[in-house]
């Protein structure tokens, strides 16, 4: 499998009237892809969808893409090979950069465990856009959870390539933000994660400002 992005021909852009600006002013915030990363069991999903949870609550637009639940659909064909989960990472980026177009907070949970995909999703978009979240939950911890049951599987032989057992995780270097998912409180963790965004600019008031066009 490629690397590249596949190319089709003869294929011209067609420009949208409805903009991501008029979209992000009728919502009251901005669009944004937050990419949550780390180990199986770092607690990336649990901490996406309590973040989503008190977006919602804000009045924000969002959406949680997770990583075990996109592989029942759109990436069902794809295995953990090094090759699928460049190809993982390289759908659920462009899925994540639509729905950023489309006004929306979007939450990614997967492990995407290599930096050059990660890069390659965040040279998508434009700066600012793509806010990187380590989940920092060492091995140890991820394992002694084993919330699925499948670190003892991998380290049975029973699943191969698994993630921190018999395939890398590279740490991100420089992530927007380190959250200390291994023993801090979820909800100092999610307190955590929208400060940031707030900091960012994501969105600005403690409640979204909607404006009918
Ligand atoms: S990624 O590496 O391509 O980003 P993704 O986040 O989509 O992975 O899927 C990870 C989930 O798939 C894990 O949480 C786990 O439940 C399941 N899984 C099954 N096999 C593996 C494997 N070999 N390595 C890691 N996760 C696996």
């Amino acid at each position: 499998m490629s690397t590249q992005s596949p190319i089709s021909t003869n294929t011209v852009w067609h420009q949208a009237t409805v903009t991501r600006a008029r979209r992000e002013a009728q919502n009251g915030h901005r669009g944004a892809i937050v990419w949550f990363t780390g180990l199986s069991g770092s607690g990336k999903s649990t901490l996406a969808h309590a973040v989503e949870e008190s977006l919602h609550q804000k009045g924000c637009r969002t959406f949680v893409l997770d990583g075990d639940n996109v592989r029942h659909g759109l990436c069902g064909d794809l295995g953990f090979s090094v090759e699928g989960r460049i190809e993982n990472i390289r759908r659920v980026g462009e899925m994540a950069k639509l729905f950023m177009e489309a006004g929306i907070i979007v939450l990614t949970a997967f492990i995407s465990p290599y930096r050059d995909d990660r890069q390659r999703v965040r040279d998508m978009v434009k700066e600012g856009d793509f806010i990187e979240i380590y989940c920092d939950t060492p091995l140890e911890i991820c394992e002694s959870r084993d919330v699925k049951g499948m670190y003892k599987k991998a380290r049975a032989g029973l699943i191969g390539e698994f993630t921190g057992i018999s395939s890398p995780y590279e740490v991100p270097e420089n992530p927007e933000l380190d959250v200390d998912t291994g023993s801090a409180e979820l909800d100092t963790c999610v307190d955590q994660v929208i400060a940031d965004l707030m900091k960012r600019g994501i969105f600005l008031h403690d409640q979204c400002i909607t404006e009918t066009r």
